[in-house]
């Protein structure tokens, strides 16, 4: 998704924004372009290819310069072509990039042509670098200022003016956006990771805050007109751990590395203790009686194995939401609900959106599950859990979903302690699970030789089936949209039992039907339901926990996994299904880690 790097220096900073730029390839764009302010105006260079071409280019005009505003763009306005890559310029005398949607832009353009602005892109970012030229008497901030007041929708803006070269003005709503702060010399992010290796210094802007940066200052002013002081922070060690080693993608990384990211994130108490989730976590744990989960993508299947687990476990009631979802309707607000937001990144916009209208319906307990212990969730909600996955770059999530299902795992056992549905020796017998898991988890990437033998016949097919039950089915649905997001091939999964109910239909022998099958309560439904789709002549593939004593024959592939691994199953049974997507799409040679019109943090609606 679109992000944005703005700097003040009085070096040449073109290399430190393709730079930042570069680092947040990993959200997924289609275009990017960088301005500077050079011989009196700004100065740009696009693409609609990678950073790495906008790098040649500034190298090839020597477009240099101390000011500047960078951006990397995925089309929502205007299809991904260079008139409609930022910086937008008005007049030729600002440069402006923006992230996010504004809602009001066709009114605003109707306003901006009457003055006789005219639009040469489809994007509504125009209408910002406009709106902010047409206000603009001298001062650049307070045009800003002014200008945001006449936006409705979500974003984060950075703008840089001829008269001002050593200033810009970023603004944000709804979008990320931080500061970084150097030594006589200044930034602008949409992450802090974007500036690794530059400062360690950030100020997270706050929602409706707008900054001036110059080379010594950074001024604030809150939606209220008010100047504050923000927080200073050092955020630390965003500078490394994004090098590929011998793999060949990120994903691939990203699923060797499981067991690692697993072991980090078990806490590390022999015990389930509130303290895991905050200080004052067990005071708010005893005020609740359910939870409401709220999620997007891959996040909202962890939401939904939570579920399971939050109620056979803690015996809470649990509900699960897609948070774009449960944002725009009528809900019935009940103090006793811990509200969960799950996300990787922190900042996932319909995620975050959905948390303010939980806590503006008058919800107070909150907990976010997140890899980013900066993040807008972490600092919105009360409780927090720290999934330590470590910086996650492929577009799909794996090391990501692992990690929140350890996370969600500890919150229902630590509830199940509390609310006295866990004994100590099942408290123990927990802990003990946790910790063998690395390894199990290793036992089931060796695995990956008779995956790449499957992923040749699944290369060739346009559609697959995945079933699962129970605490499975969400694995189930985790598997499917691993599978479409990166091969294109379409998938979808349904609990097994009703494969009659419709799906039953689809079954042919081009349509590989996977199952997910443990050696858990309900394994003799799961078989049966498996006779079902080889009666119809369908195409099995399963991944059968050793002990189920299912075995491969005619029309069923079996691939053995370790024995049954109790409540924390999903764990494994998911791996070979990431593997299965990941050789799948390379098979098919697709852009793995970056797959057409996705985008790793969704930062708009
Ligand atoms: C995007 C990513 C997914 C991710 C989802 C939610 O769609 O491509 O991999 O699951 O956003 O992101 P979050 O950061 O909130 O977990």
């Amino acid at each position: 998704m679109c992000g944005i790097v703005g700097a003040v220096a009085q070096r040449n900073i073109v290399p430190v924004l393709i730079e930042g730029l570069r680092r947040l390839e990993y959200r997924g764009y289609d275009s990017c372009g960088v301005a500077v302010l050079a011989d009196g105006g700004p100065r740009r260079a696009r693409s609609v290819a990678r950073v790495a071409d906008l790098d040649a280019q500034t190298r090839d005009t020597h477009l240099e310069g101390g000011t500047g505003v960078a951006h990397t763009r995925w089309a929502t306005h205007g299809a991904p072509v260079t008139d409609n890559a930022h910086p937008i310029f008005s007049k030729d005398e600002l440069a402006l990039v923006h992230n996010g949607i504004i809602e009001n832009y066709e009114s605003l353009r109707e306003m901006l042509r009457g003055k006789g602005y005219v639009f040469v892109s489809q994007t509504d970012t125009e209408v910002v670098a406009h709106l902010v030229h047409s206000l603009y008497r001298g001062d650049l901030f307070a045009a800003v200022r002014e200008t945001v007041t006449h936006l409705d929708g979500a974003y984060a803006i950075a703008v840089e003016h001829k008269d001002h070269p050593h200033t810009v003005v970023g603004a944000r709503q709804g979008s990320p956006l931080v500061v970084g702060l150097g030594e006589g010399e200044n930034f602008l992010a949409s992450d802090a990771l974007a500036l690794g290796g530059t400062t360690e210094r950030f100020i997270f802007l706050e929602e409706g805050d707008v900054c001036e940066l110059t080379l010594e200052r950074v001024r604030i002013v809150a939606r209220d007109g008010a100047s504050v002081q923000r927080e200073v922070r050092t955020v630390e060690a965003y500078g490394g751990g994004v090098e590929l080693g011998p793999y060949r993608h990120f994903m691939q990384k990203e699923i060797f590395e499981q067991p690692r990211a697993i072991t980090d994130t078990i806490p590390q108490s022999d015990s389930f203790d509130a303290s895991l989730f905050g200080e004052n976590a067990a005071a708010v744990f005893a005020d609740i009686d359910n939870l409401l989960i709220l999620a997007c993508g891959t996040s909202y299947y962890s939401g939904l194995t939570a579920k399971y687990w939050l109620e056979s476990i803690a015996k809470i009631p649990t509900q699960v939401e897609i948070a774009s979802e449960y944002r725009y309707r009528d809900s019935v607000p009940n103090p006793k609900t811990l509200v969960v937001v799950i996300s990787q990144s922190g900042e996932t916009a319909d995620t975050l959106a959905a948390l303010k209208h939980a806590q503006a319906l008058g919800h107070v307990h909150t907990l976010a599950v997140c890899n980013v212990a900066t993040s807008a969730m972490v600092r919105l909600t009360s409780l927090s859990f720290h999934t330590h996955a470590g910086r996650e770059i492929g577009v799909a999530s794996t090391k990501a979903f692992t990690t929140q299902l350890v996370g969600l795992f500890v919150l229902a056992a630590t509830l199940g302690k509390l609310r006295g549905t866990v004994s100590a020796a099942q408290e123990l017998d927990y802990v003990r699970q946790l910790r063998h898991l690395p390894a199990a988890l290793n036992s089931v990437l060796a695995l990956e030789p008779q995956i790449i033998a499957w992923s040749d016949a699944f290369s060739r097919k346009e559609s697959a089936l995945f079933l699962g039950r129970g605490l499975h089915y969400p694995i189930a649905l985790e598997g499917a949209l691993k599978l479409k997001e990166i091969s294109y091939i379409h998938a979808e999964a349904y609990p097994a039992g009703e494969l009659k109910h419709g799906p039953l239909a689809l079954v042919t022998d081009a349509m590989p039907v996977v199952a997910i099958a443990p050696n858990d309560a309900l394994l003799e439904k799961l078989k049966s339901n498996l006779q079902e789709v080889k009666a119809r002549g369908g195409e099995l593939y399963v991944f059968a926990d050793s002990d189920t004593r299912i075995a491969s024959e005619a029309g069923m592939h079996v691939i053995r996994m370790p024995e049954h691994y109790g409540p924390l199953s999903p764990i494994l049974h998911v791996v070979p299904l990431q593997l299965l997507a990941y050789h799948t799409a390379f098979a098919r040679g697709t852009d793995v880690d970056k797959p057409r019109n996705l985008a790793k943090s969704v930062t708009v609606e």
